[in-house]
């Protein structure tokens, strides 16, 4: 039986999400085939083509990113290089294997004018080097053609990387005042529940031929600020930390010391297609956040 599972080819499967995605695929049937960057650098067309070509899978993921968005800002090259080429070699390789493409981008596509909740169709706006270098790549993916979906997703945190959960409970560990800005809103999404998505959109696609591809947003349910997402970590886990002292984006800028990449002021993606077309909706943020924060607790024996 195990011999007849759908593969899937998950490209940057040793960070957050691709971790969580080699966990989440086997449960929907599938067998997961890891590309790890020490095997395949996704800036090297013919190593990416290769690898696809040898995994003969069902579907190609394209979780690796460069991912450092202010790093991104002095690293220009390399986030073009991985960020759009490494794209553009993936969703190459996946077409000419005729598998389906998973291609994961992101809510900084869009600019943060708007305060209302963003669809497919709005027209992007990046700000910044990362945002785009990953909307350069979601155009190449439609340049190669073959059956993609761009899936946008925002705030990532889970086990496996570095994110915003893990940073306040460290910094709590240390101190009694936090600032965090409060005029930034989105939606964070568990990596858990986001892989269980993708897993779920993959079973309906590969293993049921239901469905369309396209570009789909799919975060966690509801929105917040960093603030209010601080303080809800802080709810929970108080460690040092008596208070949560809000602030806004340029003083926050104004203290960094260091060069920081704008970001959207508002990335509240909605979700409504995805949900419509394939029945899939995440749990809502906290719910994320508790199961995360649990998952870290060490149980007594
Ligand atoms: N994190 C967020 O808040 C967020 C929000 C919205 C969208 N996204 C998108 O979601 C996706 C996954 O993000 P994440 O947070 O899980 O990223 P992550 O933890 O930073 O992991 C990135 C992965 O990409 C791999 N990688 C980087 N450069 C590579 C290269 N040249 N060749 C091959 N692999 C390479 C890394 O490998 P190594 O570990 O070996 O370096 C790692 O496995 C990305 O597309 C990102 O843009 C993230």
């Amino acid at each position: 039986m195990e011999g007849k599972r759908p593969k899937i080819a998950v490209f940057g499967c040793t960070g957050m999400l691709g971790w969580a995605l080699l966990d989440a695929l086997p449960r929907s049937g599938f067998e997961a085939v890891p590309i790890p960057e020490d095997k395949v650098d996704i800036r090297d067309a013919e190593a990416v083509e290769n690898a696809v070509a040898a995994a003969a899978p069902a579907a190609v993921i394209n979780a690796a990113a460069y991912t450092d968005v202010d790093g991104c800002e002095s690293n220009v090259e390399l986030a073009r290089a991985v960020n759009a080429d490494g794209a553009a070699n993936i969703a190459r390789a996946a077409s000419d294997a005729r598998a389906a493409l998973i291609h994961i981008s992101t809510d900084y596509v869009f600019g943060g004018g708007r305060k209302m909740p963003l669809l497919e169709s709005e027209p992007a706006n990046p700000q910044g080097v990362y945002a785009n270098t990953k909307w350069e790549g979601e155009k190449a993916v439609r340049q190669e053609g073959g059956r993609w979906f761009i899936i946008r997703t925002s705030w990532l945190f889970g086990p496996n990387g570095r994110n915003f959960v893990d940073t306040m409970l460290r910094l709590g560990s240390e101190r009694e005042e936090i600032s965090v800005v409060n005029d930034q809103e989105g939606s964070p999404t568990y990596t858990v529940h986001l892989a269980a998505g993708i897993a779920r959109l993959l079973d309906l696609y590969i293993s049921r031929g239901f469905g369309e591809p396209g570009i789909y947003h799919l975060t966690a349910a509801g929105h917040c600020d960093w603030h209010e997402f601080a303080s809800r970590i802080f709810e929970a886990r108080p460690g040092r930390v008596k208070n949560v002292k809000p602030i806004s984006t340029y003083d926050y800028i104004e203290s960094a010391g260091r060069p920081i990449a704008p970001r959207p002021a508002y990335s509240v993606l909605n979700c409504d297609k995805i949900k419509k077309k394939f029945g899939i909706a995440l749990p809502r943020w906290e719910v994320g956040l508790m199961e995360f924060l649990d998952s870290k607790t060490i149980q007594p024996k």
